[in-house]
């Protein structure tokens, strides 16, 4: 609890730091490198400078997380800890943790005043001193040194969107659990708060399901991977050029790995939002159990890009209860309020031909195909909705009717977001142009890695503003936010990871977290060119494109 006494002390000190410096002359804005850029930056030439004497004062209860993370950068960053005491010091420069004395409910909110002699931090939730923290170590200086100079600020700071998404495929290629988590720590540097993990697909199952260890056994693993790009004859068939490597290629995430991962990005604020495509991208789940496809199979985990004509049978009961096993385990280890269950994607020839997948769309009315895909997800929305869970899908679960509480993740453009939104349906915008990072971010194809194909700069990133232009205010309270998808056909190593994803997740992040009014490419430019250091510290293989913008 924070005595009458100290309340007055904050209340003073909120005053002081928001009272105009007399007598200075106006300064040219100063720029700093933060990313996203807050809502509010005051700045002045002052600096407070922090050393192993600098004291942290806790005044609030339930931030010891916090302050343990801060604590740990400076050890790891500065090779010193601080002491942490309740009461105000009566000497010596402090850090001021607090949270106000209202609750407004705005957990992400935060406010960042740093004065001559004080730092302080002010949240009413964990999330937003995690943030406060993220923004202040951007400002610290790269350098090891024994007394550390800090620009004196006053920010004031809240997202734009309360849904701040970077998705990773670990299906067409695995990676590690160490780099799963370094992923979630770029995220976390740019104030995202939620992780799509694409853990399924045709090409590999990545999740251990205890009921079914074949999926990870079998589907978990292919038995070679095509290299470069498929191609086709003339009239679509594959053609009989295309080249394998010869190399098994496999791995998966145990129920052990994936609590770990989970609690790691809990203790930075971000929900993991699995995904569990169906009916379609589900080869490797019928190569490990050919009973719930519509011919039987045999089937092999799919050794080539690109999605099978085989997939869920849907006219056979037996699919769903598979189904409904597996999604019981993923929601006992994952608590976030949604689910995805792909829903792209599902080819309908083997529908069409199946005698079952028939008897179900007479059986129950439906008028075609598209209407059984619905039929399939409204299905399975009722047993995730029974677990007290939401669904998540890309766009095309509209095709037949919108499961009713279903939210839509839009990626073929944002014509499925915006219908969606006015059938009062939640909306996550993802669209191919420019929410693909796995597409290309220079002109200069001969330079890049091989991708999958298309043009996303740095810019186009930036500018992106998931509500569209045309939506009242009753519509855009439909629109959570966005996030950027990394498929990763063509992206074979972490360090490709890191390249396709960085910086454009640094302008995204601005794209979702800041004001409109207040972003600007140019001077985004400018700012990352100063955080860059921080990217060198941390040693990733990021994109350099930027540097050379004038
Ligand atoms: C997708 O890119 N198939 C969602
Ligand atoms: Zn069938």
């Amino acid at each position: 609890m924070i005595s009458e006494n100290m309340k007055k002390i904050i209340a003073s000190l909120f005053l002081l730091l928001s009272l105009p410096s007399v007598g200075q002359p106006p300064r040219p804005m100063k720029v700093l490198p933060l990313i996203p850029l807050p809502r509010e930056v005051k700045y002045s030439d002052d600096n407070f400078v922090l050393s192993a004497q600098t004291k942290i004062v806790l005044l609030a209860d339930g931030f010891q997380h916090e302050v343990d993370y801060i604590n740990n950068f400076f050890k790891t960053n500065y090779g010193f800890e601080l002491a942490i005491v309740k009461k105000m010091p009566t000497d010596g420069n402090y850090i001021l943790i607090s949270r106000p004395d209202f609750e407004a409910g705005f957990l992400e909110n935060y406010d960042l005043n740093i004065n001559q002699n004080q730092i302080f931090f002010l949240a009413e939730g964990n999330p937003g001193l995690f943030y406060a923290m993220q923004t202040f170590i951007q400002i610290l200086p790269v350098e090891k040194t024994a007394e550390v100079k800090i620009p004196c600020v006053q920010i004031s700071d809240s997202p734009r969107y309360q849904w701040r998404g970077m998705h990773l495929d670990c299906s067409r290629h695995f990676f590690t659990k160490a780099e799963v988590e370094k992923y979630i720590d770029y995220l976390a540097m740019y104030k995202f708060n939620v992780f799509h993990w694409h853990l399924v697909d045709d090409q590999g199952w990545r999740i251990e399901i205890k009921k079914y260890p074949l999926l990870t056994s079998v589907g978990g693993k292919r038995k070679e991977t095509i290299i470069g790009k498929p191609a086709f004859n003339k009239d679509g068939t594959p053609s009989k050029d295309d080249k394998y490597d010869g190399t098994p290629y496999g791995g998966f995430y145990t129920q052990e790995d994936i609590k770990e991962i989970v609690a790691y990005a809990q203790s930075k604020y971000i929900t993991i939002l699995p995904e569990i495509e169906m009916p379609g991208h589900s080869l490797a789940a019928l190569a490990a159990y050919p009973q719930y496809s519509c011919t039987g199979g045999p089937f092999e985990t799919y050794t080539k890009w690109g999605v099978s004509d085989d997939v869920y049978c849907a006219g056979n009961d037996e699919t769903f209860n598979f189904l409904e096993d597996i999604l019981t385990e993923v929601m006992a280890l994952f608590p976030g309020k949604y689910i995805h269950i792909g829903g792209d994607e599902c080819l309908k020839d083997r529908w069409k031909a199946c005698p079952k997948c028939q008897k179900r769309i007479v059986d129950e009315k439906l008028k075609n195909a598209e209407e059984l895909q619905s039929y399939f997800i409204t299905r399975i929305e009722k047993f995730v909705n029974s677990k007290g869970k939401q669904i998540i899908g890309w766009d095309e679960i509209l095709e037949g009717g919108l499961a009713p509480n279903a939210a839509v993740m839009s990626w073929r453009g944002i014509a499925g977001g915006v219908a969606a939104a006015k059938q009062n349906h939640f909306v996550v915008m993802s669209p191919g142009k420019p929410c693909y990072f796995d597409h290309y971010q220079s002109k200069d194809k001969t330079k890049e890695p091989l991708a999958i194909g298309g043009f996303n700069p740095l810019d186009s990133v930036y500018a992106y503003d998931p509500t569209p232009k045309a939506f009242s205010a009753a519509e855009a309270k439909y629109i959570m936010g966005a996030q950027a998808n990394v498929w990763t056909e063509y992206i074979t190593t972490f360090s490709q990871v890191e390249y396709m994803s960085m910086p454009r997740m640094a302008a995204l992040s601005e794209a979702l977290w800041t004001p409109l009014d207040k972003k600007n490419y140019k001077e985004f430019v400018v700012r990352l060119k100063m955080h860059a250091p921080v990217l060198d510290r941390m040693g990733v293989n990021y994109a350099k494109h930027f540097k050379s913008i004038k």
